[in-house]
């Protein structure tokens, strides 16, 4: 009984959103009926007072992004009158975020398996009355926008992607000051363990440390990875930073919130 009331709770406070207020009749009534037409929501947050995007947890869960969150929030640098792009924003709970927390300018955008994306982020924001950009436009094609962002986030979206090396020297180029980057990895022991630089830096096709676990390995998924087949990359936590490094990022914090992902933030001094 106590457990049930506890998650019921729970419930109610995932993706809590400050912005989020009472709506009077019928502007409740509207809202609710466009939220339905838009779903499937990938994100649940909360979008009035009693109003959330996917309080039945399709898809990822009622509980997501609100856990992912959580650990994001730990590696956030001050974001307060700094521009922040979202790269692959989905229903655009990150954006918002940012905006509550008082970032002057935020653009999230997305081009993927989401179609909705845009759209259900736009009308977010406007019930949450945020003031957040939103764009249909593919990571490679960042460079579009002409500008750079003091903090991009980057987050679900590499290993979604068939071509992860063009995507993240695009996301450098639109990057100022910090990246957040989130993907799932193969297993690890929630630490990151990496060979020596000066080791790599002399590996030969017969080096015995080409074979070692630690050595950054990427796996290639031909078909579906948990019934998805919109995801090809599967790489180890020493590949996610190498590949960083190669991408002129510099890795300088790392979170394990499960044993199968990381989220990593970087400078680029
Ligand atoms: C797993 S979701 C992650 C959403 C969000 N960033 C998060 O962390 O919850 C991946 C998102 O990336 C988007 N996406 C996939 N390929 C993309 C591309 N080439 N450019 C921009 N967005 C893309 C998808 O549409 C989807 O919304």
């Amino acid at each position: 009984m106590f457990d049930r009331l506890k998650s019921l709770i729970h419930k109610r406070t995932y993706g809590a959103m400050r912005s989020a207020r009472r709506l009077p009749d019928p502007r409740r009534g509207q809202v609710e009926q466009k939220l339905t037409e838009l779903g499937p929501w990938f994100h649940n947050f909360q979008l009035a007072a009693d109003l959330w995007t996917n309080p039945g947890g399709s898809g990822p869960g009622a509980d997501y992004p609100d856990w992912r969150w959580r650990h994001v929030r730990t590696l956030l640098p001050g974001v307060v009158g700094k521009t922040v792009l979202d790269v692959g924003c989905s229903s655009g709970f990150f954006s918002l975020k940012m905006k509550e927390l008082g970032a002057a300018y935020v653009l999230g955008v997305d081009a993927g398996e989401q179609p909705k994306a845009i759209e259900q982020a736009r009308f977010a924001a406007d019930t949450l009355g945020l003031d957040v950009d939103f764009r249909t436009l593919s990571v490679y094609d960042l460079r579009e926008i002409g500008r750079q962002f003091d903090l991009v986030l980057f987050m679900g979206v590499l290993y979604h992607l068939r071509h992860p090396l063009v995507a993240l020297e695009a996301v450098r180029s639109v990057c100022g000051d910090a990246l957040i980057l989130q993907t799932i990895t193969t297993p690890h022991d929630r630490a990151l363990n990496e060979i020596d630089s000066a080791t790599l830096q002399k590996v030969g096709l017969r080096s015995p440390v080409l074979m070692e676990d630690r050595f950054p390995t990427v796996r290639f998924v031909e078909g579906a990875l948990d019934n998805d087949v919109t995801c090809w990359f599967i790489p180890n936590p020493q590949a996610v930073v190498s590949i960083l490094r190669s991408c002129s990022f510099r890795p300088n914090q790392s979170v394990f919130p499960t044993p199968h992902e990381m989220i990593v933030r970087c400078s680029t001094q």
